[in-house]
């Protein structure tokens, strides 16, 4: 079947939403805009995580009601997908109805399973985390993310973890591409080795989250909570419904390094002990820096995603998280990176190219897309783009967006070279009409192609030059026909406007 269920994480809102949110949420969305330019069926996913002892600390010092507190920050992640322009077919939210029901359902199938029983959790706990650390993880009195941990005393039930430590091992040996980058996979199979605690599921000292079943003063642990989300967009426990039946399992959980242990040890225990089936991949991304220091509030240099798409512009914002570094790897977010990106290869590479055959064959053909043969030399343009799209395509599929990118730019950068050894310029002086018309049309034909590959990263700066070449990709729909295949360029026909894409951006300005 060709369908494809790719999810973000879901977002705390103790907070505002910082830049390392806006790329996890854009990485996805060019995923799911990929895939769907492939003719896949896409459910794409997002929402806000709305529970545990994080937030309610968090409302307790701005002393608000609670579910008034979660109703407004999660306002603020649902439109900064909208601000991304992120495609999501779905905003889950886990304080809503529908998702309390999943959570209770998915935890009577784990009773039912066998798979949960009552005891006393001691041991330490990390609020920031959301998460429970053994004596042996505590470096000098601190998790190993280096948040602050307390020690917990209380009743608990307990998922069995550690019965699931070999069909788990034996998960990872038959599916070795489940976790990427390969390096962080080996951090999990090394974890897993070294045995695994039962997991403490519930907690008593707090009461912001969903009841546990039958278990009066029992809240559901956060984490439990928030993976069933995936289940519940699906409609879990209705695994008649056709959003189950045609998304489950996932396709892609795309997720930060931090949060890898939950999706690739806890979920897929979890999955297995409910007895449904596991998802396909895991990709873990790396923590963005900012100025090359850790992001946080007490420093002052949180970058709020909204106010850089103001200032440089969306699809530029989008193309530099994407393309600056490799994906799984950690990167430093800084206004001259971002600037000198935007300038090379926006505005100087690609943005120049369209803008010179565009005004090229609106001076000089009266912007009519020319119909004319392809001689020797753009046929070697066209061969050489070919190869490089099948790389394209293989970079996508492993979630490789800076290569992917990459491959995008060499195109730009032969069409450009394509340009100045044709010299259309002299050309048109010369009143070459017919060796004009074939550069041009062979230009604008690469155009097409670039604008269709870039289209999963920057959707705005595309569909606009598509559009000015009389196509539309609205239906987002089956785009790449063969690979990457629009229906042709429209021959004979007008140009439509297009304005500057990409302005240079000249000094950095505070
Ligand atoms: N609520 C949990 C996820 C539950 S998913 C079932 C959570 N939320 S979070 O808001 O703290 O983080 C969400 C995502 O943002 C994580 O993937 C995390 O890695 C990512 N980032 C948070 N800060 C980041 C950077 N500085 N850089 C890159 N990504 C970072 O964890």
């Amino acid at each position: 079947m060709n369908n494809t269920y790719i999810t973000t994480p879901i977002y705390y809102v103790n907070d505002v939403p910082h830049v390392g949110h806006a790329y996890t949420s854009i990485a996805c969305d060019a995923l799911a805009r990929f895939y769907r330019l492939k003719g896949s069926d896409v459910f794409f996913l997002t929402g806000t995580d709305e529970h545990g002892l994080k937030i309610q600390q968090a409302t307790k010092k701005k002393n608000v009601d609670t579910q008034s507190f979660v109703d407004n920050m999660s306002l603020n992640f649902q439109n900064l997908s909208k601000n991304l322009n992120l495609s999501n077919n779905d905003f889950i939210r886990t304080t809503s109805q529908k998702h309390k029901k999943s959570v209770q359902s998915f935890w009577n199938k784990l009773v039912e399973n066998n798979q949960i029983y009552l005891d006393k959790y001691s041991g330490w706990y990390s609020i920031r985390d959301e998460a429970f650390y053994s004596e042996d993880e505590i470096i000098d009195g601190k998790a190993p993310s280096g948040s602050d941990v307390e020690w917990v005393e209380e009743s608990s039930y307990f998922f069995k973890l550690s019965s699931w430590e070999n069909n788990l091992l034996e998960f990872y040996k038959e599916n070795p591409d489940f976790v990427k980058p390969k390096s962080r996979f080996n951090e999990v199979i090394s974890f897993v080795e070294q045995g695994l605690k039962d997991l403490s599921i519930s907690r008593t000292s707090f009461d912001w989250g969903i009841d546990v079943p039958d278990a009066e003063g029992h809240v559901v642990y956060v984490w439990i909570d928030a993976l069933t989300n995936y289940l519940t967009a699906l409609d879990y426990p209705d695994l008649e419904s056709n959003k189950y039946k045609n998304f489950w399992p996932a396709s892609y959980h795309i997720v930060g390094k931090d949060i890898l242990r939950f999706h690739a040890i806890y979920w897929p225990a979890l999955l297995m002990a409910a007895g449904l089936p596991l998802p396909k991949n895991i990709i873990a991304h790396g923590w963005w820096t900012v100025e090359k220091e850790k992001m946080s509030k007490s420093v002052g240099n949180v970058v709020d995603p909204n106010e850089i798409v103001n200032k440089y512009g969306l699809d530029q914002f989008r193309f530099f998280l994407l393309r600056e570094v490799p994906f799984g790897n950690d990167g430093d977010f800084s206004k001259t990176s971002l600037i000198s990106r935007i300038n090379s290869e926006l505005a100087n590479s690609f943005g120049n190219l369209v803008n010179r055959v565009f005004s090229m064959t609106n001076k000089n053909l009266n912007g009519i897309i020319p119909e004319a043969d392809i001689l020797e030399n753009e046929q070697k343009l066209i061969s050489a783009c070919d190869e490089i799209i099948s790389d394209y395509m293989v970079f996508f599929k492993n979630v490789e967006f800076s290569r992917a990118l990459e491959s995008v730019l060499e195109i730009v950068s032969s069409t450009n070279k394509y340009i100045d050894n044709m010299k259309p310029w002299a050309l048109a002086k010369e009143g070459k009409k017919e060796d004009l018309e074939r550069v041009m049309r062979a230009s604008l034909e690469m155009i097409r192609i670039i604008s269709i590959l870039f289209y999963p990263v920057m959707p705005d700066s595309s569909s606009k030059i598509l559009s000015a070449l009389g196509i539309t990709i609205n239906s987002e729909k089956s785009c790449f026909t063969g690979e990457y295949q629009i229906d042709s360029l429209k021959v004979n026909t007008k140009l439509g406007e297009l304005g500057l894409l990409f302005p240079k951006i000249d000094k950095i300005e505070g």
